[in-house]
């Protein structure tokens, strides 16, 4: 162990790197196509519910817990998680808040190049004079790396390298370089996102057409934001806004607790973490929200919208109507979108390397360097795959396991570590000690018993969804004592692939590609499984490592 004495340098710069941790893709990309998919005003409530009783309970658990960890020297939710129980196993649990960083920056750094180079391509006017469907199938040809556009093939392979490399460079610069860029790219991306926000909420029906004479972007906005009370009983919607809340937020991955261990003794928490957090709900709900989604009602119509929602819509769909804006503003809405994004994406990704980085740092005493290019060969090894075999659906394979699941499982241990291990007296007075703002007392019980009852909920709702998503039905079915039929898509069918043989029962003309889903999903688990067992026995060895210190 060595003391580290690094530190924010500044309140601001805490507030923005924690807010840039957090406003991500997820925000602009997942947000509006989860709210389009799950009934628009439907999905607001059980959202903004998910956020007050379990986003916020578990900003205050992670922040207090890393600055807690980082008072004894650990950086890292191994050994934070280790200080905070006599239990030897807590550490191993800790794992998760590397792997999931690992897993999902593998994948999420490859969507980050793709909008690195489409503000290049906005910029160049590469999708001047294309039509709708040529603007969308050039992002196929790219991603199913079918493309030879530029003349370099692998140029998918070359981009996504490239923003690796960038990655790997900021953060050998550690949380001076991190400071730096939040600094700059938040502003710059909510500059970005007012310009256009203000576009979607403004353009109405003017851009109605032949082909669409009833587009109206106030379709989409009034969509998404009538309240629809019949949603509060729909246990898949509240699934969506839980894992949602999640992955927006930051929470449940071990970044936040990394983050916060920089943080001096009696540094605020209370008001610091509810700010991040507002912030990034802020974007998400005011921006995210006022961008694809309007715009493209605003050309193509709701209909259109509520058939094609999807994240490739940001790549596909919005180059083409940017150019419907003339020339000029055609490139300052390409530019200001996908830089938007890219600003979003690396804020967020730079927060996964510092896990791995801190845990490196505090057992083997690496430097930053040496740190930040581990990180980024380990990262490539989990991501080529992802960017090679992305059609065959290695990329959703992390984005489930790695990305979603891992999540729940990880903060319903956390809570339950804080809660009832440490217990919440303590945890109360970490949360509350240099506290700037009063927390609400409801918030003690709340994180004692509303929070992890939720979460559990919210775990065993995806282990056995019932099929069709028909909860009332598998309910009745359970009071009169049988077992229901679970979906394709639950998580306890998915481990043996019933969503892909589901679907080749559907599609039987298909079997030869959903084979080679089958087959290359195998091969992402083993892959993650693999990274979370090496993960493990790294913190097995500096155990024994800190063991013989002692002894
Ligand atoms: N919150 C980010 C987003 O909305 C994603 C994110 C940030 C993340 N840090 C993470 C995901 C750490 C996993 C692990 O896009």
């Amino acid at each position: 162990m060595s003391n580290t004495k690094e530190s924010w340098g500044s309140r601001v710069g805490l507030i923005l790197a924690m807010a840039g941790n957090a406003v991500g893709l997820g925000n602009f990309l997942r947000f509006p196509v989860q709210a389009v998919q799950n009934g628009g005003g439907a999905f607001i409530l059980p959202y903004l519910i998910c956020f007050l009783l379990m986003g916020i309970p578990l900003l205050f658990i992670e922040w207090s817990v890393g600055r807690y960890g980082g008072k004894l020297g650990n950086h890292s939710t191994p050994y934070i998680l280790d200080s905070m129980s006599k239990k030897p196993y807590w550490k191993y649990i800790g794992v998760f808040g590397i792997f999931t960083n690992i897993a999902v920056v593998a994948y999420y750094t490859y969507i980050e190049s793709w909008t690195f180079l489409y503000v290049f391509h906005s910029i160049f006017g590469t999708f001047t004079g294309m039509g709708k469907e040529e603007i969308s199938s050039f992002f196929d040809n790219y991603v199913n790396l079918t493309s030879s556009d530029l003349g370099i093939p692998l140029l998918p392979v070359v981009v996504y390298i490239l923003v690796l490399a960038i990655n790997v460079y900021i953060l050998s610069t550690g949380l001076g370089g991190i400071e730096k860029v939040a600094k700059i790219g938040m502003p710059l991306l909510i500059f970005f996102g007012i310009v256009l926000a203000y576009r979607g909420w403004t353009m109405g029906a003017d851009y109605a057409s032949d082909a669409f004479p009833d587009a109206n972007a106030w379709d989409g906005i009034n969509f998404l934001w009538t309240p629809q009370y019949s949603s509060l009983a729909d246990p898949k919607v509240w699934l969506a806004a839980a894992g949602q809340i999640f992955f927006t937020l930051s929470v449940g991955m071990g970044s936040i607790q990394c983050y916060a261990s920089y943080m001096r003794e009696n540094e605020d928490i209370a008001l610091n973490s509810v700010t991040a957090g507002f912030t990034n709900e802020l974007v998400e709900v005011l921006l995210g929200s006022a961008i694809v989604i309007p715009i493209a009602a605003g050309f193509l119509g709701l209909d259109w919208v509520l058939e094609n929602a999807g994240f490739g819509m940001a790549f596909q769909t919005m180059p083409y109507l940017f150019q419907q804006w003339g020339a000029v503003f055609g490139v300052v809405a390409g530019v200001c979108w996908f830089g938007l994004l890219f600003f979003a994406g690396i804020t967020s990704s730079l927060a996964m390397g510092t896990p791995w980085m801190g845990f490196m740092h505090d057992e083997f005493g690496w430097g930053k360097v040496k740190g930040a290019v581990s990180f980024g060969l380990i990262a490539l090894a989990m991501g080529l795959p992802t960017v090679l075999f992305y059609q065959y659906g290695y990329f959703d394979e992390y984005d489930y396991w790695g990305g979603t699941v891992s999540l729940v499982i990880f903060a319903l241990l956390e809570t339950i570590l804080f809660a009832w291990v440490f217990g919440m007296e303590k945890g109360w007075a970490e949360i509350t000690r240099g506290a700037d703002i009063r927390i609400p007392g409801a918030y003690k019980w709340i994180m004692k018993y509303v929070t992890p009852v939720l979460l559990l909920l919210v775990f065993i709702g995806a282990l056995f969804t019932p099929e069709g998503n028909n909860w009332a039905g598998a309910i009745s079915a359970l009071f009169d004592g049988q077992l229901y039929t679970l979906d394709p898509g639950s998580l306890i069918s998915k481990i043996s692939h019933g969503d892909i043989k589901a679907q080749m029962l559907l599609n039987p003309e298909n079997s030869e590609f959903l084979e080679k889903k089958m087959f290359y999903s195998t091969i992402a688990r083993t892959q993650l499984i693999l990274l979370f067992l090496a993960i493990a026995v790294i913190v097995w060895y500096s155990n024994k490592k800190r063991q013989s210190a002692l002894s």
